[in-house]
């Protein structure tokens, strides 16, 4: 009765940017972390009940009330799945694993609920990130003489971790260079000639990175790149 479901789920995937899906192996106290579009697996039990109902809960937080995803009448084999899942979930009806297309907004808990509320499955966290956008790299000056910040703007995504780079090589040791903010502004005090070069900050979360490079060319008092 769902396989037409199955089948545009198995669309839907394929066009995704990167084809990302993943299981989660072993589900006691564990915590997922996957990319908005991707797919997850929830598992499901060793062993399936051949009567009662079955249900996938969701709850945002510890303390929220559960709200269900998808609810099974085993014998009747009646599958409910609840609107705002409705095409990006795949209910398996014989291992009773939850597959889900991510959103943004599906960070949150789940867990497997029987019948017999005491064979209820633990809570799986499950945190779901956007993947990084190309940072912007900007700077305030580029005269000699001058302190220049230097900044790495990320405008879709968390950032974990900023790492710049000069031509390449790690920023030198040096007091001129000043990182801070988790390392997303560079402050370069007395800039000099040999200042310039390729600046390249790389930015990364647990699901992605990304990077962008700059050419700065520091220039003299006049304006003019002086031999
Ligand atoms: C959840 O409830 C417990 C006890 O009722 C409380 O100590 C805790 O701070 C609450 N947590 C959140 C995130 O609200
Ligand atoms: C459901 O799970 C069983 C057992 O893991 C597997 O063999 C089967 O291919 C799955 N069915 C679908 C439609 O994914
Ligand atoms: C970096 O971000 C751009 C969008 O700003 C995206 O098109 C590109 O695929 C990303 N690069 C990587 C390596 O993820
Ligand atoms: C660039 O910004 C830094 C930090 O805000 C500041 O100290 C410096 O004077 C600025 N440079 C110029 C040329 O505006
Ligand atoms: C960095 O981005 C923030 C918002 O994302 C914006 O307010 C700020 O002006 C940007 N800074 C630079 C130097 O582009």
């Amino acid at each position: 009765m769902r396989s037409a479901g199955w089948g545009l789920m198995a669309v839907l995937s394929v066009g995704l940017v990167s084809a990302c899906r993943s299981t989660v192996l072993a589900p006691t106290g564990d915590r997922v972390v996957e990319a908005v579009g991707c797919t997850v697996v929830l598992p499901g039990p060793d062993h399936i009940d051949t009567t009662g109902t079955v249900q996938w809960e969701y709850k945002e937080n510890k303390n929220d009330s559960a709200l269900s995803v998808v609810l099974y009448y085993v014998e009747l084999k009646n599958l409910n799945i609840f609107p705002s899942y409705k095409d990006r979930v795949v209910f398996n009806t014989s291992s009773w694993s939850l597959e889900l297309k991510l959103q943004l907004g599906d960070r949150g808990l789940y867990r497997l609920r029987r019948q017999e509320e005491e064979m209820s499955g633990k809570w799986i966290q499950l945190d779901v990130l956007e993947p990084l956008s190309k940072p912007e790299v900007w700077w305030n000056s580029s005269l000699v003489g001058s302190t220049i910040e230097m900044v790495c703007n990320v405008t879709v995504g968390m950032v974990d971790s900023y790492q710049w780079r000069k031509n390449g090589q790690p920023i030198p040791r040096n007091e001129r260079y000043h990182l801070s903010q988790n390392n997303r502004v560079l402050h370069i005090l007395k800039a000099t000639k040999s200042d310039s070069g390729r600046y390249s900050c790389k930015i990364t979360n647990e699901v992605s990175q990304n990077e962008t490079s700059r050419e700065l060319i520091i220039n003299g008092k006049w304006g003019i790149s002086l031999l």
